[in-house]
């Protein structure tokens, strides 16, 4: 499926859950969270039509997102059968880490289970490497599940395991160095993103924003000059540099300061109540679910994702003073 700014769309994103074990400031609005009830969400029968029509549309990658997708009962054997829907050949997740090291009723770890189903990466958040922010930024005394939680990632032999650490002045200017060089010990590949405005939390303000540039320059102050590498791509935007005397590669998400940010987008996202959202940075979601329960059959589902592709934006208003009409625990990171 082609835009109609050239963008190829073969990467969807799947919210499962709008649940979440953690409270992270700037993804969830402090004050009471409505859950969705339960026959509001996708059932996974749901989840894996829609991939199965996406796929015969060109979609290849998948990413399993939240709020926090292992809440959810059975992500595993729903995973599995994720990874065998026809066409689709590369299954990802996105998970804050505190349950990968948790242990199912078989033995084996979380981590370990989904590697098994078929999972091929862990994209898993940490933000900070002190435990005190840790707490008060994710409003849960988890640092230690979330270490853990990556240890059992790399142990269970995931085949990419990457870390994503949100940028906040005042507080991620001294964790930068320490997350490089964890990254560095451990073999992981580490991005820094650029805050973005998608929830209605205070978190969101100007004094909280802090750019890639700096948090490169700061980076560079310490380990000499980075150099870029714009020769590596991974399947999202981030732009990728060296650094200086190791083999390390390190990743920086300027979703609002990179003016080329969404030239090469080739995602769809999937909310977890069903709506298809050709951006995370616009209004625009069309309710997929509504058409599924009405009884569409394939053809009419796949019109649908066809015209949702055609109304994708050029690229995202998160510069034009966007207010968002959705937190990012119910979009899907
Ligand atoms: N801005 C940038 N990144 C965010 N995430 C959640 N909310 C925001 C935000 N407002 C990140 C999480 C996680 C990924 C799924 O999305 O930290 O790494
Ligand atoms: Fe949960 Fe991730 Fe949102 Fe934090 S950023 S509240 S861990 S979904």
């Amino acid at each position: 499926m082609e835009d109609r700014f050239g963008h190829l769309i073969s990467y969807l994103r799947i919210s499962v859950t709008d649940r979440c074990n953690e409270r992270c400031g700037y993804c969830m609005p402090s004050e009471l969270q409505e859950w969705l009830s339960r026959d509001e969400v996708m059932s996974y029968e749901e989840i894996l039509r829609v991939t199965e029509i996406g796929a015969r549309l060109g979609v290849r990658k998948v990413r399993i997102t939240g709020g926090e997708p292992l809440t959810r009962r059975d992500i595993v054997p729903f995973c599995e059968r994720l990874c065998r829907v026809a066409g689709i050949d590369d299954v990802g997740i996105s998970t804050n880490g505190t349950l990968l090291a948790k242990v199912q009723p078989d033995g084996r770890t979380t981590a370990a289970a989904l590697v098994d189903a078929g999972v091929r990466s862990a994209n898993i958040s940490l933000d900070t490497l002190d435990r005190e922010t840790y707490r008060a930024a994710t409003g849960r005394d988890y640092f230690d599940r979330a270490l853990a939680g990556i240890d059992a990632a790399l142990e269970a032999g995931f085949e990419k395991v990457k870390l994503n650490a949100v940028l906040m002045r005042n507080s991620s200017e001294e964790q930068l160095s320490g997350l490089v060089n964890f990254a560095h010990q451990r073999g992981l590949l580490l991005r820094f993103i650029e805050l973005m405005p998608v929830s209605t939390s205070d978190v969101l303000t100007e004094r909280n924003f802090l750019p890639v540039a700096e948090a490169l320059r700061l980076l560079q102050a310490e380990f000499g000059a980075f150099e870029p590498r714009p020769d590596f791509k991974t399947n999202g935007p981030a732009s990728y540099y060296a650094v200086p005397g190791r083999g390390q590669l390190v990743g920086f998400i300027g979703a609002m300061t990179n003016f080329h940010f969404c030239d090469s987008c080739n995602k769809l996202r999937l909310t977890c109540d069903g709506k298809l959202r050709p951006c995370l940075g616009s209004h625009l979601e069309f309710d997929l679910l509504a058409e599924i329960r009405r009884g569409a059959d394939d053809e009419q589902i796949a019109a649908f994702f066809r015209h949702v592709v055609e109304r994708k934006p050029r690229e995202h208003e998160f510069r034009d003073n966007y207010q968002p009409g959705r937190q990012m625990v119910a979009i899907g990171g």
